[in-house]
């Protein structure tokens, strides 16, 4: 095993989180949706002497976005976002890189693995390392992300959640906002308690309270 932490911080007027991806071998780390409080963020970082090398985006929703440029002025490394949703990156001025479903972007000797998880938005990206797993608003602890907002497809989030789902129970989720009774949680414990995880499970009929006659 690699030796990984999930730094997750509390950022914001909106219960954001934002995370750091560090590898503790070598000390680089990745800074995820720079929301609000990008200087406090930094700050956790450089205390304990983490080199955030990189930028990863869930989405592009503001309050995952609000502070990339100050961030991305800062530290002026690389941005990865979704091609699906980099023209709203690409405005900016900053240097951003499209994901490809699946594509493993490294921070320092980690595996990151960028796994599509539409519904919420189009380009939405999960991020996996090892068995953790951050999941911007596709996965609360105990909810999801809304899908009735511009470019949200119920359709794909009940196909995102379904995959959740079948993905192993040791999988530790690190949401986008603190809207559960807990930070994280075990994605099997989630299976338990969540119930649009529950729902999606039943299949796509009772996901849409479609129960026949
Ligand atoms: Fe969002």
């Amino acid at each position: 095993m690699q030796p990984v932490l999930i730094k997750q911080i509390a950022v914001g007027p909106m219960a954001n989180f934002s995370y750091l991806i560090v590898d503790t071998g070598t000390k680089k780390a990745a800074y995820v949706d720079p929301g609000f409080e990008s200087e406090k963020v930094m700050a956790v970082a450089t205390k304990e002497a983490w080199q955030i090398e990189k930028i990863l985006l869930t989405h592009t929703h503001f309050d995952h976005i609000q502070e990339l440029e100050t961030a991305y002025q800062k530290l002026k490394v690389p941005v990865y976002v979704h091609g699906f949703e980099i023209s709203a990156i690409e405005e900016m001025g900053v240097s951003v890189k499209a994901v490809a479903t699946d594509e493993i972007i490294k921070v320092g000797n980690l595996s990151v693995k960028c796994l599509h998880m539409p519904g919420h938005t189009p380009g939405m990206i999960c991020y996996l390392v090892e068995n953790h797993l951050i999941t911007g608003d596709v996965l609360f602890v105990d909810g999801c992300g809304r899908v009735d907002l511009p470019g949200s497809s119920p359709e794909k989030m009940f196909e995102t959640l379904k995959r959740l789902t079948q993905m192993p129970d040791d999988i530790i989720v690190y949401p986008g906002h603190d809207y559960g009774p807990k930070p994280t949680d075990t994605l099997g414990h989630q299976k338990k308690t969540n119930p649009y995880l529950a729902a999606a499970a039943q299949g796509k009929d009772y996901f849409f309270g479609v129960r026949g006659v």
